[in-house]
């Protein structure tokens, strides 16, 4: 089924993104789609896209797994909690974050502080199988990535809640989960 949602015109976009005046932050459980997510929102809001990870990696002339395998999580915790900081400060976009990034207290301060989060959220199903189509995830590495999914998320949901805004995405194409999220900020705060 299709949700047919009237979209906004370009004068609605840009009193939006006006009225708004700082970072759209995606947080939510790996396999949610909050980079492709976000790069559709940005683009939509006329605003830059970062991605959290991309920008650890870059800082770090690293990937996140060589980071998670050689310094430990951690040391990677510690780094994208300073990297988001420095996306929070660099004005409006829309940020993309780790799975876990939301469930540390401090970085979750930030971004409560300085963005407004929005919390994308899948059932499941659909998180495993989106979490299947790749294997750079370090933490799914060493077990079953059905049951570490189906536990992270337990554990992470009662940070994901404290975001402002709620966005399910499971199932249906990426555009509507985007058409979702103007909706939702037009109706905040
Ligand atoms: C993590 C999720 C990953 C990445 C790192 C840790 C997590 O990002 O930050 O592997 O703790 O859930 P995605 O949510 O983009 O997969």
């Amino acid at each position: 089924m299709t949700i047919d949602v009237p979209s906004s015109s370009d004068a609605e976009i840009r009193k939006l993104v006006g009225r708004i005046g700082r970072p759209i932050v995606l947080v939510g459980m790996m396999g949610v789609g909050k980079s492709t997510v976000g790069r559709k929102l940005a683009t939509l809001l006329g605003l830059p896209f970062r991605d959290a990870d991309d920008e650890i990696e870059k800082a770090a002339q690293m990937s996140v797994s060589e980071i998670f395998e050689r310094f430990g999580e951690d040391y990677f915790r510690d780094g994208e909690r300073r990297v988001i900081a420095r996306l929070l400060a660099g004005g409006p976009a829309v940020i993309a974050t780790g799975g876990g990034a939301f469930a540390q207290e401090e970085t979750r301060k930030l971004i409560l502080d300085g963005g407004i989060a929005v919390w994308l959220d899948s059932d499941l199903h659909t998180l495993v199988e989106r979490v299947g189509r790749r294997d750079t995830r370090p933490l799914l590495k060493h077990g079953d990535p059905r049951e570490i999914v189906a536990r992270l998320k337990n554990q992470r949901e009662p940070f994901y809640a404290e975001a402002p805004i709620h966005v399910s995405s499971s199932g249906g194409p990426h555009g509507e989960t985007v058409n979702r999220i103007v909706q939702a900020l037009e109706q905040w705060p």
